[in-house]
C-alpha cells in the first residue's frame, strides 16, 4: 500500500499540524438576553447554563467575554407582557430597555461589539416579527403578516438601535425590502457607517422553541412561513443572499446552523460578504439536554459542531456555547 492516510494520524502533535480548521475566540459571537431590574439573573429552563440578565449584570457578562477574546455580543430583549402591544411601539423607545442596554455597555466597553435585533417579536403581543393583519379571516391557514407597513417600524427600531450605540444592527425579520428599507433610513438619520447583519436565510425551524422560552415570544397565533423559510429550500437561499447583498448588507447569516451546514456552503461560495452560522437555541438544548443524560461529552461534542460550523465557511458564528468555549479554548 502506497497510500496510508493513518500516518498522519499516528500523535496528537501530527494531527494537529495538519489540521485544517481552527477555531478562536473572536470567531465567536454570545448571544445574552437582557431583562429589567438590577442585580437580577433568571435561568431558563430549557437553556440549562443560560441566564437572563439585567443590564448591570450584562455588563460583568461582557468583560468576562472580553477577557477571553470574545468581541462581540447579539442582545434579545426580553419585554414584560404589560409593555408589549401589536405595533411593537416600546421596540423604539430611547429610554426602553434594551436602548439604554446597549448605551450603558458601550460607554464602559467601547470595544465590545454590540449585535442588535430588528425584528418586532420580543415586542409584539402577537409574537409575529412583523405587523399582523387583525381582520385575518379565521378560517384560513396562515394569518397575515403584512410587509410594507411592518418596514416603517423596524426602520424606526434600527434608528433607535444605532443612537443608543449598536455597531451592527441585524434585522431578523424576514420581511422583503427590509435591507433596502433600513440601509436607507439608517443613512437618512445619520448612520451611514453602522453595518447591517440581514439574517438572510432564515427558516421557519423548529429549533427556536427554547428562545422563544427565553423571551416569551412564541407566536400566538399561526406560525412564521409566510416570512420565514422552507426548510427545503437552498435555491431560495441564493436568492435571498442575492437580495440582502443587492440592498446593502455587509454581513450575511444562515440560521439555525446544523441542519443548514450545506446552505451556509453554498452562501459562502456565492458572495464575497462575511458570512455567520446562528448555532439556535434548540442545538443548544440538544447537546446539553444528551449530556446531562450522560449520553455524550458536552466539551468535545460542543467542539466538534462550532469546527462544523468553520469547516462549511462560516467567517463568525452565534452560539450559546460561546462563553465555555472561548474559556476551554484559553486553557488549551
Ligand atoms: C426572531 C428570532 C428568533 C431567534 C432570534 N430572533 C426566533 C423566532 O423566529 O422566533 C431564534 C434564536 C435561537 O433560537 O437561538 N426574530
Amino acid at each position: 500500500m502506497i497510500h496510508r492516510p493513518r500516518r498522519l494520524r499516528r500523535s496528537h502533535s501530527l494531527r494537529r499540524l495538519v489540521q485544517e480548521t481552527e477555531l478562536r475566540p473572536s470567531d465567536l459571537v454570545m448571544p445574552l438576553f437582557v431583562i429589567e431590574g438590577k442585580n437580577h439573573c433568571e435561568p431558563i429552563p430549557s437553556m440549562p447554563g443560560i441566564d437572563r440578565f439585567s443590564s448591570d449584570l450584562i455588563l460583568k457578562k461582557c468583560e468576562e467575554l472580553l477577557e477571553l477574546g470574545i468581541l462581540g455580543v447579539a442582545l434579545f430583549p426580553v419585554i414584560p407582557d404589560s409593555k408589549k402591544d401589536s405595533y411593537a411601539s416600546a421596540s423604539h423607545q430611547n429610554e426602553g430597555l434594551y436602548q439604554t442596554t446597549i448605551r450603558s455597555l458601550k460607554e464602559s466597553l467601547p470595544e465590545m461589539i454590540v449585535i442588535s435585533d430588528t425584528a418586532m417579536d420580543p415586542y409584539s403581543t402577537d409574537g409575529h416579527d412583523g405587523l399582523l393583519l387583525h381582520q385575518t379571516h379565521p378560517k384560513k391557514d396562515s394569518v397575515e403578516i403584512v410587509n410594507d407597513e411592518s418596514l416603517e417600524i423596524l426602520a424606526k427600531m434600527a434608528i433607535s438601535q444605532a443612537q443608543a450605540g449598536a455597531d451592527i444592527i441585524a434585522p431578523s425579520d424576514m420581511m422583503d425590502g427590509r435591507i433596502g428599507f433600513i440601509r436607507a433610513a439608517l443613512d437618512q438619520a445619520g448612520f451611514s457607517h453602522i453595518a447591517l447583519m440581514s439574517y438572510t436565510v432564515k427558516y421557519a425551524s423548529s429549533f427556536y422553541a427554547p428562545f422563544r422560552d427565553a423571551l416569551g415570544s412564541a407566536p400566538r397565533l399561526g406560525d412564521k412561513k409566510t416570512y420565514q423559510m422552507n426548510p427545503c429550500n437552498i435555491r431560495e437561499a441564493i436568492r435571498e443572499a442575492q437580495l440582502d447583498i443587492s440592498e446593502g448588507s455587509d454581513m450575511l447569516l444562515v440560521k439555525p446552523g446544523l441542519a443548514y451546514l450545506d446552505v451556509l456552503r453554498e452562501i459562502r461560495a456565492n458572495s464575497s460578504i462575511p458570512v455567520g452560522a446562528y448555532n439556535v437555541s434548540g442545538e443548544y438544548a440538544m447537546l446539553r439536554a444528551a449530556s446531562q443524560s450522560g449520553w455524550l461529552d458536552y466539551q468535545n461534542a460542543v467542539c466538534e459542531v462550532l469546527h462544523s460550523f468553520k469547516r462549511a465557511g462560516a467567517d463568525f458564528i452565534l452560539s450559546y456555547h460561546a462563553h465555555e468555549a472561548a474559556r476551554w479554548l484559553s486553557e488549551e
